[in-house]
């Protein structure tokens, strides 16, 4: 819970298309305000994200409405279509390993997109917070395979995450995984993406609008994941790597025959020509490794 010290916060108990209520603030970015909440006709708890964009909006008296500077109008209608485009993208996507869509609407002079409730904590809150065996082979197969099935499955439908990230990773008690905030998320086939970049995750490609992005640049974003849950710190973030790519900053020890670390090393390359380019070595080279731990004979057809 995030404790409100502007009064920009909903109030606890404010009701949504008489739908929804508001019961506490969980998270605060830039551009978005996260609430948990509960269905007014059966309690059910879900999640409220509400557009917010912290530079251009002031909350108004009755502690609901939202407004923006004239001058600043066009920029936050701007953004408020990117937000809506979160919830239209959602809506498409149905995956056990995708947070569930339940409703997007405008209101209050803002937006707000309601979702499946994840119980459970971020992979980057759990590496701080618990310093989780992270890379270990078991916990890796039983996380990142069914997050990398929930890739294959966007990737499928044309759409790239672009913002995969440890903090875009819900990880319930059971171990169960979800891949949250589709709010960088587009059709990769359009010409022109708007510039989202997170220092440490983004590819090269995420820093012009005008560059080609596909798969690979999720790709990226996996193998910067996994160096993550390596290292516990995120690879250098790429415009840096341009002009000194300190290679051996991006090494990870490689144990034996193990392919993970060659896998993340090719996931991480700046140019994304040269870049792994199919999620399958990654898929095999975790199978690898949990095969390896549990002492199995693994096999190592890409599939
Ligand atoms: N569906 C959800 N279930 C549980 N927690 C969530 C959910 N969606 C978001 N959160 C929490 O809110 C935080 C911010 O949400 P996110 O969608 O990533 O917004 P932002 O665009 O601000 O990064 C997440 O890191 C997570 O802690
Ligand atoms: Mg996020």
């Amino acid at each position: 819970m995030i404790v409100d010290t502007s009064g920009n916060l909903l109030a606890r108990n404010t009701k949504l298309r008489n739908t929804y209520q508001i019961r506490s603030a969980l998270s605060r970015s830039e551009l978005a305000i996260v609430y948990t909440a509960r269905l007014l006709d059966n309690r059910e708890k879900v999640i409220v994200k509400e557009f917010f964009p912290n530079a251009l909006a002031l909350r108004g008296m009755d502690r609901k409405t939202v407004t923006c500077g004239a001058s600043m109008q066009s920029k936050y209608v701007e953004f408020m279509h990117y937000f809506l485009r979160e919830g239209q993208m959602l809506k498409e996507l149905s995956h056990p390993g995708i947070v569930g869509y339940i409703d997007h609407f405008e209101e209050n002079g803002t937006a707000y997109l309601v979702m499946e409730y994840c119980a459970g904590k971020t992979l980057d809150r759990m590496m701080k917070e618990e310093a989780a065996p992270t890379y270990d082979p078991t916990f890796l197969y039983h996380t990142l395979l069914p997050l990398i099935d929930a890739m294959e499955y966007i990737h499928d439908k044309g759409i790239i995450h672009r913002d995969i990230k440890p903090g875009n990773i819900m990880i319930g008690e059971n171990g169960n995984v979800k891949l949250i905030d589709f709010g960088s998320a587009v059709h990769f086939e359009g010409k022109e993406h708007p510039i989202f970049t997170t220092a440490g995750y983004s590819p090269l490609e995420f820093y012009s609008n005008r560059s080609q992005q596909g798969p690979v640049s999720d790709i990226y974003s996996l193998a910067a994941t996994l160096y993550y849950c390596r290292k516990g710190t995120p690879p250098p973030d790429v415009p840096g790597r341009l002009f000194a790519d300190h290679a051996e900053r991006i090494q990870i020890e490689n144990a034996g025959l193990s392919l993970l670390p060659y896998v993340i090393r090719r996931g991480l390359e700046v140019q994304a020509n040269k870049r792994c380019r199919s999620l399958r070595w990654f898929k095999a080279a975790l199978r690898a490794e949990y095969w390896i731990k549990k002492g199995k004979r693994p096999t190592l057809t890409v599939r």
